[in-house]
């Protein structure tokens, strides 16, 4: 199938797939033990309302609905998480959970590649120590 001209929110499967792959990835951040450092970070946030920002955001990079910025604005992302120590353990983990929620929900690899740099990128830019 001819995919030019389609963003990577519609290859990837639209909100439907999107939301699956975020609510997965906080899954695994909550239950398995190599993101227990990650997960700490989120001690007191409430899980569903992560769930859905992170899945506005990802619409809006993916080529999407820009969900986030129409309802939040300017995503400000190294000021929003100033509050939270992520270290080089901390960046690892979040990638971590992101790649095996990707597997779990069986995101092609393909589709997979176009968006691994954007996140090892910015996983990198918001080490605050
Ligand atoms: C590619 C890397 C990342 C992206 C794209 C990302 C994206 C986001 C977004 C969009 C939000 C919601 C911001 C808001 O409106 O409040 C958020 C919140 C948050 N992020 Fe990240 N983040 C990344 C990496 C990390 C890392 C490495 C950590 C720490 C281990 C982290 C911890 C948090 C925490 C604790 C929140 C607050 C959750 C909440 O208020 O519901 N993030 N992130």
């Amino acid at each position: 199938m001819d995919s030019v001209g389609t963003s990577l929110f519609e290859r990837l499967g639209g909100e439907e797939k999107l939301t699956e792959l975020v609510k997965t990835f906080y899954h695994v951040m909550a239950t398995d033990p190599m993101a227990k450092e990650c997960f700490a970070t989120h001690a007191g946030k409430d899980v569903t309302e992560s769930t859905e920002k992170l899945t506005m955001f990802l619409s809006g990079i993916m080529g999407g609905p820009p969900a986030y910025h129409d309802k939040y604005g300017h995503p400000r992302l190294r000021m929003r998480h100033a509050p939270f120590a992520i270290g080089e353990k901390e960046a690892n983990q979040w990638l971590y959970c992101m790649l095996k929620a990707m597997d779990e929900v069986k995101i092609e690899r393909g589709i997979q590649g176009e968006i691994i740099p954007y996140f090892k990128q910015v996983a990198e830019f918001l080490r605050n120590r």
